[in-house]
């Protein structure tokens, strides 16, 4: 426990950093997320909740429901496009509504955390949403990292053939099942926070996350190996209803925007130092870390880029997409 408060200091002392009290006339904005406190999705939204409070002095309450408490991902995602709820934070679950949105966690697309920050506050993440907010309902308004991810898995893996035939956990989106497939595994589609209850009962003999969400659930103490593979760049972000969007007042607007770019700055800024937490923690804990050669790296990356062909299928401007990220290297 004490590890975990460790590793999670710094964001939890940002995320839960002073919040002024409001009386009972103000706009109340919700916002719900699925991580749990002190993960990087809560902490941007917190500071984003403290941003727009310090500055609208008052006149907004906008109140922070993390951990899946206004429910799973799909149905908060649904509140927040019928304006249930003015906010949500999410990833590419919203390529259910709009394909290009699984662009945000192209596989081994970026060759560092710099090159995604450039990339997401550039021309990429700009050509990703295009038609989105129309077909939606909603806007996503930042785009933050939750950190790469990376394997977990029972069993040591060293190079690409350990990771063939394996029952591994992915998220419930169709790149996630075909990268997968592109590694010769079978994607076991579930929620995250079934997978502890998964490996015990022998249903999946790993999955892939970003190190935050392995050490946030302990998952060294179930399952020793991870693998920094790196493969994809989880990006979430903050998504706005379009109707309570458009009834901000300008000066209001600029605020939330302005809060928006502010909190997904704090989070880009943090990333490599939760990275470097959770290594410890994992080894201490007594988790096994494999950093993977360049022959395992070019394997991956190729089974990364094989799930492209999924975006070219599926996304109209998938090329002009990809092709926008070379301008940030
Ligand atoms: O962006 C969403 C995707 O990365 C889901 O990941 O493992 O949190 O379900 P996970």
């Amino acid at each position: 426990m004490k590890r975990r408060i460790l590793l999670l200091s710094t964001l939890a002392m940002l995320g839960a950093a002073t919040l002024p009290a409001y009386a009972a006339d103000k706009i109340v904005v919700k916002i719900a997320g699925m991580k749990p406190d002190g993960e990087p999705e809560t902490v941007g939204m917190k500071l984003f909740a403290k941003y727009v409070m310090e500055a609208t002095n008052g006149k907004y309450d906008v109140q922070v429901y993390p951990n899946s408490q206004l429910g799973k991902e799909d149905a908060y995602i649904a509140q927040t496009r019928k304006g249930i709820i003015q906010m949500c934070a999410t990833g590419t679950q919203t390529s259910a509504i709009w394909p290009a949105m699984a662009m945000l966690e192209t596989p081994m697309l970026y060759d560092s955390m710099e090159h995604a920050h450039k990339a997401m506050n550039g021309e990429t993440f700009k050509l990703i949403n295009q038609g989105f907010a129309e077909k939606s309902g909603m806007t996503l308004m930042n785009a933050f990292p939750l950190g790469f991810r990376h394997f977990y898995t029972k069993n040591p893996v060293n190079s690409i053939n350990d990771l063939k035939g394996l029952r591994m956990r992915v998220p419930n989106i169709p790149l996630y099942l075909e990268f997968a497939k592109q590694l010769g595994q079978s994607g076991q589609p579930m929620p995250f926070a079934e997978v502890p209850a998964a490996i015990d009962q022998g249903t999946i003999e790993g999955g892939d996350s970003p190190l935050a969400d392995i050490v946030g659930v302990k998952m060294y103490e179930k399952i020793k190996n991870i693998t920094l593979s790196g493969h994809i760049l989880v990006i979430h972000g903050l998504y706005i209803n379009n109707d309570f969007y458009a009834k901000l007042p300008p000066e209001d607007k600029k605020i939330f925007d302005d809060a928006a770019y502010r909190s997904a700055e704090d989070v880009w800024k943090m990333a490599a130092e939760v990275e470097k937490k959770a290594i410890k923690e994992i080894t201490d804990g007594g988790g096994k870390i494999v950093d993977p050669n360049p022959e395992f790296k070019a394997a991956l990356k190729k089974a990364g880029e094989g799930t492209w062909e999924l975006f070219y299928k599926t996304v109209p401007n998938a090329k002009e997409i990809l092709d926008s990220v070379n301008q940030y290297k």
